[in-house]
């Protein structure tokens, strides 16, 4: 099939087919306004492809994710996060001296400008740890401003993936009022985080393996998950040439919503609602299914996946092994495993195909790890920062890439004359 044929008013239109390396089939109507006059119509995209790209590749049927052709289950397995940010990044798995010179400068650039901590010191202890993220993300193109280049490129890159760990874990001790750490140089990506996050100068801290396996873990889940929410907002705002520090800022306002990447902050939200609520979580379900309560089953359900998701199946393992590891009885992970029960035999989400996503077991696990509630979506948008940057390089290397700009369907008032406010 290389082509389609629309009819719209007893006119036919040709239009173009593109089919994937995996089958996916895209029919193209890029030349349809201005052949009929007519566009499409797709509230929230669901059924709108924005772009081709070779990044990321997800069956929803059959619960498959790929990253560049590798499935998820091997790389959450064998590989380092830092691998994992390459081969988005730069298409292919990295050889024994292009990874170590990537860490290398991944481990060179984990400091920030010390006129920037004095960023840290004007927020209020209680703000939001995304509201941090994203403004210091943002803020790094005062010290950075662009020159175009693919060097250049190459090293905003490095700077943001290797400054986000060490902006994220100042936010979170100025939070709580404790001392800001600085990097160290002699600890992977993932422990250099951990002891950022949770040393201070009192006592030696030495990062629990098991944390750090933990931590490579998830990151690896949430590295890239093709056009979510905050992949095409990061996309949008890139595709005005917008720099790169500021389209991976808007990334981070896009992840925040309970939609998206703040599920797991109010998964935990209400894991806990429950337990104190005596735990009755078939109230909680009747409550999800009921159409007058606005409650939703949080961590339940996803646009793509309508069979399972495989990072939720990766993440109730490694939950399971954290917390025995760890010693950890947490009575929330008993409830998050009845909620799971009840709701998978029950008609109402088994006919929405609502399945637990990667957020009902991050939260759980991130908790059993030592990390706050609200630093919970911040952990994402670590894991997510190599997507959106693979996302930004493969849009500006496209030649065939333009301003995003959709249409509407205008539904407003017509033609009026202007009332002075005396006669109104
Ligand atoms: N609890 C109860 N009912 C639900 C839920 C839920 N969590 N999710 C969807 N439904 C129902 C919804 O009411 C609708 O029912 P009906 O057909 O009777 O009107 C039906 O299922 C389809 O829902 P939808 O809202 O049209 O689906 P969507 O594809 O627009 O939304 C979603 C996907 C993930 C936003 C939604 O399932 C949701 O709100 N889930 C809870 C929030 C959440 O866990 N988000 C994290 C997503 S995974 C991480 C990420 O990639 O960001």
């Amino acid at each position: 099939m290389d082509s389609a044929r629309l009819s719209l008013n007893g006119q036919d239109y040709e239009l173009p087919v593109v089919v994937g390396s995996e089958g996916e089939t895209g029919v193209d109507i890029t030349r349809l306004r201005g052949e009929s006059g007519a566009i499409t119509l797709d509230s929230g995209y669901g059924n709108t492809g924005a772009c081709q790209s070779g990044i990321c590749f997800i069956n929803g049927e059959e619960g498959i994710l790929r990253y560049r052709g590798y499935p998820i289950e091997q790389l959450a397995e064998e590989a380092s996060f830092a691998e994992v940010c390459y081969l988005l990044i730069y298409g292919e798995l990295p050889n024994s001296d292009q990874l170590a010179s990537f860490n290398d400068a991944l481990t060179n650039h984990s400091m920030i400008h010390e006129d920037m901590k004095k960023f840290f010191e004007g927020y209020p202890a209680s703000a939001h740890p995304m509201a941090v993220l994203s403004s210091m993300i943002a803020s790094l193109a005062t010290y950075y401003p662009e020159p175009e280049g693919e060097e250049n490129d190459d090293l905003n890159i490095i700077r943001i993936l290797a400054k986000a760990p060490t902006m994220a874990a100042w936010s979170y001790k100025k939070s709580i009022g404790q001392p800001l750490v600085y990097p160290l140089n002699r600890l992977s990506y993932c422990a250099n985080f951990l002891n950022m996050m949770f040393s201070v100068p009192t006592e030696d801290y030495v990062v629990p393996k098991v944390l750090e396996n933990a931590l490579n873990v998830l990151l690896i889940l949430h590295a890239d998950h093709e056009q979510n929410c905050s992949t095409s907002t990061v996309r949008m705002v890139a595709s005005s040439q917008a720099n790169i520090f500021a389209s991976l800022s808007s990334g981070v306002c896009a992840l925040w919503g309970p939609l998206h990447g703040g599920a797991n902050q109010k998964v935990l939200e209400m894991l806990a609602m429950i337990r104190d609520d005596g735990a009755d979580y078939q109230k909680y379900v009747a409550m999800a299914k009921d159409k007058d309560n606005d409650f939703r089953m949080m961590g339940f359900g996803h646009r793509v996946y309508k069979n399972f998701d495989p990072r939720a199946t990766i993440l109730r393992k490694a939950c399971d092994e954290v917390l025995g590891e760890l010693g950890i009885n947490d009575p929330l992970l008993e409830i998050a495993k009845q909620l799971e029960d009840v709701a998978l035999n029950d008609e109402y989400f088994v006919q929405r195909k609502l399945y637990p996503n990667v957020d009902f077991y991050s939260g759980v696990l991130y908790r059993a790890m030592g990390i706050p509630t609200n630093m919970f979506t911040v952990m994402f948008a670590l894991g997510r920062l190599p997507g959106w940057i693979a996302h930004l390089k493969e849009l500006k290397d496209d030649p065939a890439s333009r301003i995003n700009r959709p249409r509407q369907v205008y539904t407003g008032p017509t033609v009026r004359d202007y009332v002075p406010v005396a006669d109104r």
